[in-house]
C-alpha cells in the first residue's frame, strides 16, 4: 500500500527535495517522503479538481471547513482518545504561518523559549513575530534527550512568557512522556507562561511510544498542526490552529483575512480525507517506518559504526551524531559523495558533526544514503 516513487517519479513529484540535487545524488534532507500519496487523499484532490474547486477557500464556517475540523476531531478521538471540542479549529496556510500568527496574536509579550536543536523555522518565525528567542539546551546526544526544565525556568524568571514546543520532536525523534509534558505544564502555569505546541509529527509516532496531545494536559496552550507531514501534502497548504479557550478562538479568527489567507480549498479537502479516510494507509506507513528505523540502525552499525543515534520514537527524521568521524560538516562531505542530508548546524547553530537524515525512502536508497555517507566520512 505504500508505493515507492522511482527516481524519475520522485524528481517530478517532489521538485524541492529532488530538484535541489544534481542527477545521481540522493536527497535525504527536507521532510518529504518518496512515496505516492494515500489513495483517499489523492482521490479527494482529483475529485476537487474535477469539480473545478480551484477558487478561493471559504471564509470561516462552511461545509468544506467544517469537514476538515470534524475529520480532525474524529482522528484525535480514534488515535489519541482525545475528544476535541467542536468549534476550536481555525484553518491557516501551514504550520509555519500558524505559529507566527499565534505568536503575534495570542502570546504575551516577552522572549520566546525554544529548545535546541529545533526545526530551523522556529527561530525565523520568532524573529518575524518581532520576538526575541531564548534558547535552552536539549542534549540530543544524551540517552534521555530530555528538556532542560531548569533552563526553561530561568528564562521564565527573566521575563520569557512563551515556550515553543515541538511534540514529537524534530530533529531528535523524541516522543515526550506524559510526565515530561506535565512538568512543562506545571512550570508554565507557575510562571503564567503560554505553551505553543507544534504536533505536526504526532500521527507518525512509531510502535513502542505513546503520544499525549499536549492540550489534554494544558487547555490554555495553543496547538498548531497539520496532516501535511504524515500525508506528504505540504504543497497543498492547509494547517489548523486549535484553541480551547473561546476568547483565544475569537481573537485568532479576528485576524484580518489579508494576514491569514494562504490555505487552499484543495488542501482542506486533502486534510479531511487524510484525517478521516486514511487510517489504514497511515498504519501501513508507520509499519514501513518501523522497519526502516531498524534497517537504518543496522546499516549504521555496519557502515558507520561510530555514529550515534537515539532510537527513533517518531517521524522519519533521524538525528545522527557523527562527531567521532571528526568532520565538522558531514552534510557537506556527503554532498560531495552523492547524498544530501541536512546539516546539524541548521538545527543548532554552532553545533558541528551532526546531520539529520530523512529515511522515508526505499530500503535500497536508504542503504545507498548510508554507504555514501560512510564513504564521505572515510
Ligand atoms: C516540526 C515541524 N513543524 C512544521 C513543519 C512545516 O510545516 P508546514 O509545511 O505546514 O509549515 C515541519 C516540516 O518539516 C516540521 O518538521
Amino acid at each position: 500500500m505504500i508505493r515507492d516513487y522511482t527516481d524519475a517519479e520522485a524528481r517530478a513529484a517532489l521538485p524541492l527535495k529532488w530538484g535541489h540535487v544534481p542527477e545521481g545524488t540522493i536527497p535525504a534532507w527536507v521532510a518529504e517522503m518518496d512515496y505516492a500519496p494515500a489513495p483517499a487523499v489523492a482521490a479527494a484532490v482529483q475529485a476537487g479538481v474535477a469539480k473545478g474547486m480551484l477558487g478561493y477557500p471559504p471564509f470561516g464556517d462552511h461545509p468544506v471547513v467544517t469537514g476538515l475540523e470534524e475529520a480532525f476531531r474524529g482522528f484525535a478521538q480514534r488515535h489519541w482518545s482525545w475528544a476535541v471540542p467542536e468549534g476550536t479549529s481555525t484553518v491557516t496556510a501551514d504550520v509555519i504561518t500558524g505559529l507566527r500568527l499565534v505568536l503575534e496574536t495570542l502570546c504575551p509579550p516577552g522572549p520566546v523559549v525554544i529548545p535546541l536543536p529545533c526545526y530551523p523555522p522556529f527561530r525565523t518565525v520568532v524573529a518575524l513575530a518581532g520576538r526575541e528567542a531564548a534558547y535552552v539546551g536539549l542534549d540530543p546526544d544524551s540517552p534521555e534527550a530530555t528538556l532542560d526544565l531548569a533552563a526553561v525556568e530561568r528564562h521564565f524568571e527573566d521575563g520569557a512568557r512563551t515556550l515553543l514546543l515541538c511534540s514529537p520532536h524534530n530533529p531528535t525523534g523524541r516522543v515526550w512522556t506524559r510526565a515530561e509534558l506535565e512538568a512543562v505544564r506545571d512550570l508554565a502555569a507557575a510562571h503564567d507562561a503560554r505553551v505553543v505546541v507544534d504536533e505536526i509529527h504526532a500521527p507518525l509516532v512509531l510502535p513502542g511510544a505513546e503520544f499525549v496531545p499536549y492540550l489534554t494536559l494544558d487547555p490554555s496552550a495553543v496547538l498548531v498542526t497539520s496532516h501535511s507531514k504524515s500525508f506528504n501534502t505540504p504543497g497543498l497548504k492547509c494547517a489548523q490552529v486549535v484553541t480551547l479557550d473561546p476568547g483565544d478562538t475569537e481573537r485568532f479568527r479576528a485576524i484580518p483575512f489579508e494576514a491569514n489567507h494562504g490555505h487552499t480549498t484543495l488542501g482542506m479537502l486533502a486534510g479531511a480525507a487524510a484525517w478521516r479516510d486514511s487510517d489504514l494507509w497511515l498504519h501501513t506507513l508507520r509499519n514501513r517506518l518501523d522497519v526502516l528505523r531498524e534497517d537504518l540502525a543496522e546499516l549504521l552499525a555496519a557502515h558507520l559504526p561510530r555514529a550515534r543515534m537515539r532510537p527513533l520514537e517518531a517521524t522519519y527524521l533521524a538525528w545522527l551524531d557523527l562527531r567521532a568521524y571528526d568532520v565538522a560538516d558531514p552534510a557537506a562531505a556527503g554532498l560531495a559523495h552523492g547524498v544530501m542530508v541536512a546539516p546539524g548546524h541548521d538545527y543548532h547553530p554552532g553545533l558541528e558533526g551532526h546531520v539529520r537524515l530523512n529515511m522515508a525512502t526505499s530500503a535500497a536508497r536508504l542503504e545507498q544514503v548510508v554507504t555514501r555517507l560512510a564513504a564521505a566520512l572515510g
